[in-house]
This record gives structure tokens, sequence and C-alpha cells, in this order.
């Protein structure tokens, strides 16, 4: 009975984490990052199993640079550069800025979350 209770209550924490809501107003841009970016993105600069390139060093990045990563067609033509301002654009709506692209990501935070994540995120070498 004891351990399930504690299952319960590591599937409530779990349910928690994974879906920003209110309560997570305060979430620094590292944990938000971690809550949504990192199970595809690694920081750095090389790529390794992950499904998505790595987003170290990304201002003022070009899209679709980092050498040994398989970007899609969609994102190699763009002409992108990581900026805030286009970094926000991706994020509200990928599909939108840059169509047939292949991030699978659907976007669950708030716009200020997403703000704070981005600014985080522009800053790690
Ligand atoms: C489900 C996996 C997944 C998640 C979650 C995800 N991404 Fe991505 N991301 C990708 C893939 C795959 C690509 C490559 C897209 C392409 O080639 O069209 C990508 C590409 C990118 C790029 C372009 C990088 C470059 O080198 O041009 C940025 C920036 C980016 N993602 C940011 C984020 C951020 C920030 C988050 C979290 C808020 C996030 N992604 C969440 C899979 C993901």
């Amino acid at each position: 009975m004891n351990r399930l209770i504690h299952h319960i209550v590591l599937m409530l924490i779990a349910i928690g984490l994974a879906i920003p809501t209110a309560q997570s107003e305060a979430l620094p841009g590292e944990q938000l990052y971690d809550i949504a970016c990192e199970a595809c993105h690694s920081l750095g600069s090389a790529p390794d199993h992950r499904v998505g390139p790595p987003l170290g060093n990304l201002l003022d990045r070009k899209a679709a640079a980092v050498e040994g990563y398989r970007y899609s067609e969609a994102l190699r033509a763009s002409e992108w550069s990581w900026t805030l301002a286009t970094l926000l654009a991706w994020l509200s709506d990928p599909d939108t800025a840059i169509p047939n692209n292949a991030m699978n990501y659907v976007n669950a935070l708030t716009a200020e979350e997403s703000q704070r994540l981005a600014e985080w995120l522009l800053r790690q070498p």
C-alpha cells in the first residue's frame, strides 16, 4: 500500500513537471529548458545522440549550421539566423515560422516563459 502511494506521488510530481502551469510562473530559463527542450537538444556545439541539433552558442548563429547534424531541407533553405526575435517566432509556432521543418514540437509555454527561456538559451556557450 505504501508503495502504491509512493508511486502515485511520483506520478503527480512527474505530471507537474511535464505540464508547466500557473504555479510555475517563476521557473527560471534553465528549468524551462530542461522541461521543454532538453530531451531533444544538448548545449555545446557537437551533435550527440539526440533528435535535435545542439543549441550552444546560438546567438547570431545561422540556422542549420551545426556540422554533422542532418537538418531538414526547409531549415537549411531558410536563411534564418538566431536572435531573440527569430527564436521566439520559431518557438511560438515552428511550422508557421519555417514550414516543413523537422522539429516536432508544440509549445506548451506561456509567452512570458518562452521569453525567459529564449533569453537564457541565447546566453549559453
Ligand atoms: C521533440 C524533439 C524536440 C523538442 C522537444 C525541441 N526541439 Fe528544437 N529541434 C528539433 C529538431 C528535430 C530540430 C531540427 C529541425 C530541422 O532540421 O528542420 C530542431 C531545431 C531547433 C533549432 C534550430 C537549430 C539550428 O541549428 O538551426 C532551434 C533554435 C531549436 N530547435 C530550439 C528548441 C528549443 C528552444 C526547444 C524547447 C523550447 C526545442 N527546440 C524543443 C527537435 C526538438
